[in-house]
């Protein structure tokens, strides 16, 4: 197939990519390298810098290219930043949809599969979360996957679009060779910021509270592998190419790890002692968020393999050979 891959340069997108090439698939990526990283985009891939809002830049793309399939990956997706400027997460995540789907409509390209987030459901009343669960988002960012969730149902059915919706929870670890992995600047996930401590990067890690209603009384996330995550978008597309109708799966492990079992697990891979030092809540953490992923495995047949050790691990191979991130000039050096 041919798959126009909207946010190539980022992290996510950057290793389904990479899974798309590995499997015969040909790749056009549109990135604005907003927050994406040129080098992070593999060499096999038609690159073209351009902004998603833009009606000439998808044009020219789609035109040039006849493509079955679409992947949006292009959204900004810190939390803490969007609760201080919404304005500019609606206009890029919802502006961005709004773009997509008519320019999709415009050259009759008719599959799209979308990365949408946990934080569309809030603080959960029940977990593991199912698809159904009420969904009350608690800042900006959800709030816009949300909103962009509701374009894509609304004019898939007025404009014969289908779609494959993947909710993620928490995605960490790299490519196992380290030529890609995560740089978000600024960096506000948790495996990262802990990885710079034995980096000499920071001196610890800060922990986010402990005393939520938690066993060791830090937050619960389920950690997927972002390769995991990248199989389950490669079934997607062929569940749409299969003639599937439009769905939405959550993405999880489906086991919650406190953030001490994260630290703790990070100690064993990296042979360092990695000191913590327990803080203040931050604004807008729920205690804890588990994904039931029963109908992605049911629809996508999809199954995750790697635990938090392999998760860890292969973040652990491309920090370490890319302290620097993508700025050391060396990365993706394939
Ligand atoms: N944490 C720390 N110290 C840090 C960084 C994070 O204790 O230095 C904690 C957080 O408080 C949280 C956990 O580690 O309890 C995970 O935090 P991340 O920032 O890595 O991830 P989030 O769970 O906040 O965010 C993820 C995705 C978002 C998505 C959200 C859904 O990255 O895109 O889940 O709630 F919106």
């Amino acid at each position: 197939m041919r798959i126009l891959v909207i946010g190539g340069a980022g992290y996510i997108g950057s290793h389904n990519v990479h899974a798309l090439i590995e499997r015969g698939d040909e790749v056009v990526v549109l990135d604005n390298l907003a927050t994406g990283h040129r080098q992070a985009v593999h060499p096999a891939a038609r690159f073209y810098e351009g902004d998603l809002r833009s009606a000439a830049d998808l044009d020219k793309v789609l035109a040039e290219n006849r493509v079955d399939a679409v992947m949006h990956f292009a959204a900004f997706s810190l939390v803490g930043e969007s609760v201080q400027k919404p304005l500019k997460y609606f206009n890029n995540n919802v502006g961005g949809m709004m773009s997509l789907l008519e320019a999709m409509e415009r050259h009759g390209v008719d599959r799209l599969v979308f990365s949408s987030t946990a934080a569309v459901y809030g603080e959960p009343k029940t977990v593991p979360i199912v698809e159904d669960a009420e969904k009350d988002p608690t800042n900006p960012y959800g709030e816009s996957k949300l909103i962009m969730e509701r374009m894509m149902r609304w004019a898939g059915q007025a404009c014969g679009i289908r779609s494959v919706i993947l909710r993620y929870f928490n995605v960490g670890g790299a490519l196992e060779d380290g030529s890609i992995g995560e740089d978000h600047r600024p960096e506000s996930h948790l495996i990262p910021l802990i990885l710079q401590v034995p980096l000499g990067r920071r001196p610890h890690i800060s922990i986010f509270g402990d005393d939520y209603p938690t066993q060791d009384g830090t937050c619960i996330r389920d950690y997927l592998h972002v390769m995991d995550l990248a199989d389950a978008h490669l079934r997607a597309l062929d569940y749409l190419a299969a003639g599937g109708e439009s769905t939405v799966c959550n993405l999880g492990n489906g086991q919650g790890f406190s953030v001490l079992e994260m630290v703790e697990a990070a100690r064993r891979v990296t042979g360092h002692p990695l000191p913590a030092k327990i803080e203040g809540r931050r604004a807008g953490d729920p205690a804890r968020l588990v994904a039931s992923s029963d109908r992605a495995k049911a629809v996508l047949g999809w199954q995750p393999h790697a635990g938090i050790e392999e998760i860890i691990r292969t973040a652990w191979t491309w920090h370490q050979k890319h302290p620097a991130g993508f700025e050391d000039g060396q990365a993706a050096k394939r």
